[in-house]
């Protein structure tokens, strides 16, 4: 009877520690947060300009308001030592990428780094395909908290990207330390319906983020805030707890910048359209991923990044994605179920004048009267049925409510 108790428990410890598709929940029970290298400097990462991002998250209240790690993207790589570990380059980081990790991790941040399912990465430095189990110690050795794996130079087909995505899943799983699996392939092979499975703790569902609002149809590429949130959107069911869908990184504050994120028509957004992007990331569990330059932001982008209660509702335990319930030419709106049963609403108006919108709540399924509050202004603006206001072109907004 004793055995048979034991039994039980080990097999309700063991189901409760992993969630349905198999993956800890542990390694990512919240979307990550923190700031990537890429979209400022592209592949012209240096550790004092990390360093002082780092101070700079610190100083400027962004490691308090929940992010807390810091990307290294491609670029980092110098190559491998005659016994083939992979080594940073000796002239971006002089002082190796363990003291980097080190320094992150006494200020409280963690340290995400970069590789690549094939030969080369993206970027063309030196990649992890038939090293992984190595280049996972050494990640593990150097105190690495998250691996982004990319896609660049490996075959098309789902098969082999399943297999060599959970090659470097089981390497991480091995190497000693608790590393959180990024995977990278840009939704190409629908990665929501395998990913997880394979070991991964997110999975971009995208192309690249571009600066810009959307797509223009004179465009041949480049993917702006509209058209990944099209995309995204519809992935609501594959979110949860230990198993995000990745939109990719913010592009707030970056207003133009030249580089990866200013290409394919990447001209720069206004406020307005940074706080949507930020309202909509966080309404569908993103990672909340800070591209632009920490030591130099404005009093706007401060009030978009720092906004902890925005935040709350991307970080929220319950994990649910928002659900697009609204969509037409105009108006978007989307439900998120909260952990303590409140909900978030967010409003978008996609046209390019300002409008005036009702909405009835029973229209999305809640049907009791509520406190309404709005996270922008950060106050209460209503306790009702309903909700009727101006929004601005290309605004969002976003309501917490609480039954009344
Ligand atoms: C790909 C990824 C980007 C970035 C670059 C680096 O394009 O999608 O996010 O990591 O590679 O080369």
């Amino acid at each position: 009877m004793l055995g048979l108790t034991l039994f039980f428990c080990m097999n309700i410890f063991s189901a409760s520690s992993q969630n349905i598709t198999g993956t800890k929940v542990n390694l990512a029970p919240t979307p990550p947060m923190g700031w990537m290298t890429w979209n400022y400097f592209a592949d012209n990462i240096y550790e004092k300009d990390i360093w002082e991002m780092a101070d700079a998250m610190q100083s400027s209240g962004m490691v308090k308001a929940g992010y807390d790690h810091i990307f290294i993207d491609d670029g980092w790589q110098g190559g491998r030592d005659n016994r083939n570990n992979i080594i940073p380059d000796q002239k971006k980081f002089p002082s190796g990428i363990k003291a980097l990790a080190d320094y992150l991790h006494s200020k409280g941040i963690k340290l995400g780094i970069y590789s690549d399912a094939a030969q080369l990465t993206c970027a063309g430095y030196t990649a992890s395909l038939g090293f992984e189990e190595q280049d996972a110690k050494t990640f593990a050795s150097w105190g690495i908290d998250y691996l982004k794996y990319d896609y660049c130079g490996a075959p098309e087909d789902s098969n082999t990207a399943k297999i060599r995505y959970k090659k470097m899943a089981d390497a991480l799983r091995n190497s000693g330390r608790d590393i959180t699996f990024g995977i990278c392939e840009w939704g190409d092979r629908k990665p929501w319906l395998w990913a997880a499975k394979a070991g991964g703790q997110l999975w971009r569902t995208t192309g690249d983020v571009r600066d810009k609002w959307k797509r223009l149809p004179s465009e041949k590429w480049g993917e702006g805030i509209m058209d990944i949130l099209d995309v995204n959107a519809e992935l609501a069911q594959y979110s949860g707890p230990g198993r995000w869908n990745d939109p990719d990184m913010l592009v707030v504050g970056l207003y133009g910048r030249k580089g990866p994120s200013g290409d394919g028509g990447g001209t720069g957004c206004s406020d307005t359209e940074y706080q949507s992007q930020f309202s909509l990331w966080s309404m569908m569990n993103a990672p909340l991923i800070a591209t632009n330059d920490l030591r130099n932001m404005n009093k706007a982008t401060q009030k978009i990044l720092l906004n902890e209660e925005v935040i709350s509702i991307n970080q929220d335990i319950l994990g649910k994605q928002a659900e697009r319930k609204i969509k037409n030419e105009v108006w978007n709106v989307f439900v998120k179920p909260l952990a303590n049963v409140d909900y978030a609403i967010a409003i978008l108006n996609r046209s390019d004048g300002v409008k005036t919108f009702k909405i009835n709540f029973s229209d999305l399924g809640l049907n009791r009267k509520y406190i309404i509050r709005d996270l922008w202004q950060h106050q209460a603006v209503g306790k009702a049925k309903f909700w009727k206001g101006k929004v601005q072109s290309h605004e969002t907004k976003i309501f917490r409510l609480k039954k009344v």
